[in-house]
């Protein structure tokens, strides 16, 4: 098929499924597919910035190693993958996109119980890039620290296996809402300060960097601006953090693939420092976006290339 083309269908985005690249307004999985019925998935997101990926092999190493301990077998190898996203790309003709792998336990084959005798399946799309936070909102993030839930403990689901299990986090949506704010921060039974939907906390104290150690997705853009910092000079640690550190700290940031280093200015509408966005922030924020361009961490998208 001839998906090569950046036609109006595509334009919204193209996605992978059954071995077929389709417009993404268009892809369907199987009603009984257990990444849907019982969440046994897992998935990475990858960003596309300028025409090429941001780390894309970090991106594929942890949806690998997540597959691999959730004892799934992914139908494509690695080399198939970064060829599969790289055809949905050029097949959006999208320049600057969110692209989504994920792979799912599969169909229950004939009525049984047993997830070792299904086929695991593998579905990915590229759409638009997302934004947790648009860059244009120089307000930055107003986050509520979550009272009705805690996030889920480790010891259950694993959150460095990206997945679905987002009943915590949709809670903390909705009561960081209900609290006149967008941005959740869910603490852990301990206490202690975990991440939001889609994003890592880091909390400046005294000029240095902390991220919470546990009960968190390892973060690639968390990884990035632990790597970025230590460049510029910035010490970093990643352990605990307690919640009066959260408040006290005089910058907070938060990190995503949708959205890269985004300010958090208010917490429980207080503001943080002096409510506006922060210069340690703002200048991980430059070198994240100047990393886009950074040799060692982009795999160009190949737009000219007519294989299928
Ligand atoms: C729960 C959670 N934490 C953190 C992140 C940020 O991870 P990354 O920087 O790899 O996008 C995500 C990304 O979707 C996430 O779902």
């Amino acid at each position: 098929m001839s998906e090569t083309r950046a036609d109006a269908d595509f334009a919204r985005g193209a996605a992978y499924v059954d071995g077929e690249v389709v417009p993404v307004d268009q892809a369907r999985i199987p009603l009984l597919d257990t990444g849907l019925t019982r969440s046994d998935v897992t998935y990475d997101v990858v960003g596309v910035w300028g025409g090429a990926f941001f780390r894309l092999d970090d991106h594929l190493d942890r949806f690998l190693r997540g597959c691999e301990r959730l004892r799934m077998t992914v139908p494509l190898d690695r080399s198939e993958i970064t060829e599969l996203l790289d055809r949905l790309v050029r097949a959006s003709g999208l320049r600057e996109a969110y692209v989504e792998v994920m792979c799912t336990r599969g169909v229950p084959t004939s009525g049984s119980r047993d997830p070792r005798t299904y086929d695991n399946r593998l579905y990915a799309y590229a759409i638009p890039y997302v934004w947790i936070l648009r860059p244009e909102e120089e307000a930055g993030m107003d986050a509520v620290v979550v009272r009705s839930t805690r996030r889920i403990p480790p010891d259950s689901v694993d959150p460095t296996v990206k997945n679905f299990h987002w009943g915590d986090l949709t809670r903390g949506l909705f009561e960081a809402y209900d609290r006149g704010g967008r941005y959740p921060i869910l603490l852990d039974h301990r206490g202690f300060v975990t991440e939001g939907p889609g994003y890592n906390v880091f909390a400046v104290v005294d000029g240095a960097l902390v991220t919470p150690a546990v009960g968190v997705l390892e973060g690639i853009t968390r990884r990035t601006v632990l790597e970025l910092a230590a460049e510029h000079g910035l010490s970093t640690t990643i352990d605990d953090l307690e919640e009066p550190t959260l408040r006290q700290a005089s910058e907070l940031f938060a990190t995503s693939t949708a959205g890269g280093v985004m300010a958090i200015t208010s917490v429980d509408d207080s503001p943080v420092g002096d409510g506006r966005v922060g210069h340690v922030t703002a200048n991980l924020r430059d070198a994240y976006w100047k990393a886009h361009s950074d040799q060692r961490y982009v795999t160009p998208v190949d737009y000219a290339s007519r294989t299928q």
